[in-house]
């Protein structure tokens, strides 16, 4: 399991000055991914950023992007951000009355779909999605600021769909693992979780089950990034 945890710095901790040059510190510093937070100031009470500051972080790094969408009516602008450089669009649960059209217009664009919950969505919903996307994000705060407490909460939420996972063989993708294949030699699907992860909240959710740990304040806030990202990957 281990060799499959990944640690994805959130740009939103960044300075939003120079978005370019923290995109290569992000890359020097051995991050596995850059997760850029969008909001539209309706979803979620926070404005960020949009498709052509999503472009330059694009042009500046080749880092997976991972686009973390807490925006209303997300279907509106996935090709807008597929132009600007995304890798995998997560989009919210509760965004939309479309999540199935959302999910199937994200990957017949070529690119990989996730879909994220927020802390107070049962796991009901979690399940009813899973075999049709590439990542579920479970939000371990209220999306719309960096710098929040962790929820503990949380963690029975990343278990639940854990076991859910490995009880039905869901690997990466929503692929269900046939019979005869051996599970532990197909890389496991993809739980992110995002908010207030830091050293000792990271080893609880991926005991928990999450491979895919999302940290914005936490790694911003030490003065040696390459460190402190080494320090959560060995922490987890
Ligand atoms: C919150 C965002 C997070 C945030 C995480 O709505 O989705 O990605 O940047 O930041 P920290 O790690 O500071 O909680
Ligand atoms: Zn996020």
């Amino acid at each position: 399991m281990k060799k499959h945890i990944r640690i994805e710095p959130s740009i939103l901790s960044g300075d939003f000055g120079r978005l370019a040059d923290e995109a290569k510190r992000l890359e020097d510093a051995g991050a596995d991914s850059i997760h850029v937070d969008i909001m539209d100031g309706h979803f979620v009470p926070n404005l960020t950023l949009g498709p052509r500051a999503t472009d330059a972080i694009n042009r500046a790094t080749s880092l997976f992007l991972d686009l973390h969408l807490m925006i209303y009516n997300p279907f509106d602008y996935v090709e807008k951000f597929i132009e600007a450089g995304a890798d995998r669009i997560t989009f919210h649960f509760e965004a939309t009355e479309d999540v199935d059209d959302t999910i199937a217009f994200i990957r017949r664009c070529g690119c990989k779909a996730g879909l994220a919950f927020r802390p107070e969505t049962s796991f009901a919903m979690v399940q009813k999605y899973i075999t049709e996307i590439d990542l579920v994000l479970l939000m371990t705060v209220s999306p719309g600021f960096g710098g929040q407490n962790f929820m503990p909460e949380m963690l029975e939420k990343i278990r639940l769909t854990r076991e859910y996972c490995d009880r039905n063989r869901i690997r990466q993708g929503g692929i269900y693992a046939q019979p005869e294949l051996n599970l532990e030699s197909l890389p496991p699907f993809d739980i992110q979780v995002d908010g207030g992860i830091n050293l000792e909240t990271g080893r609880q959710c991926v005991e928990a089950g999450a491979n895919v740990l999302v940290s914005g304040n936490h790694l911003f806030s030490q003065p040696d990034l390459k460190k402190a990202i080494a320090a959560l990957r060995s922490s987890v």
